[in-house]
């Protein structure tokens, strides 16, 4: 089984974000391959990185770093829900990532993003050079929602269609994928095999 996470990327009071991680996450629940947790950004509270020395070196003095690190680690595979803010990626996200370095290695990561009419791709895109730095392996294939409030009913439940669903179902190949070769690649299996 692979350890995906969901990552609830907006923590803005008032967000939007937990109506379409709801949904990815109901859909990844029933692909056997994964073991499936939500994380919200919101929850976790970052500050903004002030570890005095690079993540690489895993020196994390603050708590909060130490729980992250925790979290990361005890994962194989990533979703980011995720909606683009001036045409950028939101803070959070970036935080998030630059917050660890080893722990997100060799993962990968995949998007459902979410906007106006360019349904967040513009963050998913600008991301990847940062992905690809933390030796990460980005999903191309990804759901991307324009107009999402178009989507949310009176409750504010996220109303996927049919083609938002076979585009989920073509992000969690992808994940399962990347998540079963790198496996295999990470320094602990590596160990293991030698042993
Ligand atoms: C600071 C800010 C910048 C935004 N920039 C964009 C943008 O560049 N493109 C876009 O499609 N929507 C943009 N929006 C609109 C968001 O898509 C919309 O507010 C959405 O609800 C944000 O996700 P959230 O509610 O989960 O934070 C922006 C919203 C905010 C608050």
């Amino acid at each position: 089984m692979l350890r995906l996470k969901i990552i609830i990327v907006s923590m803005r009071e008032g967000r939007k974000g937990p109506a379409m991680a709801n949904w990815i996450y109901d859909e990844a629940k029933k692909r056997i391959e994964f073991e499936t947790e939500m994380i919200d950004l919101k929850k976790i509270n970052l500050p903004f990185l002030d570890e005095p020395e690079h993540p690489r070196l895993k020196h994390y003095t603050r708590q909060t770093t130490k729980e992250w690190s925790r979290i990361i680690e005890a994962s194989d595979a990533f979703i980011a829900v995720t909606p683009e803010y001036n045409y950028g990626y939101p803070a959070p996200l970036k935080n998030a990532l630059d917050t660890l370095y080893k722990e997100w290695n060799n993962k990968p990561f995949g998007f459902v993003s979410y906007g106006g009419i360019a349904g967040g791709t513009r963050c998913m895109q600008l991301i990847q050079p940062v992905l690809l730095a933390l030796k990460m392996a980005p999903v191309l294939d990804a759901v991307n929602i324009p107009l999402f409030t178009n989507q949310l009913d009176a409750r504010g439940k996220f109303i996927p269609n049919q083609s938002q669903i076979i585009a989920a179902g073509k992000l969690f190949d992808g994940l399962v994928f990347w998540g079963e070769l790198l496996r295999e690649t990470r320094s602990d299996n590596l160990i293991n095999i030698k042993l």
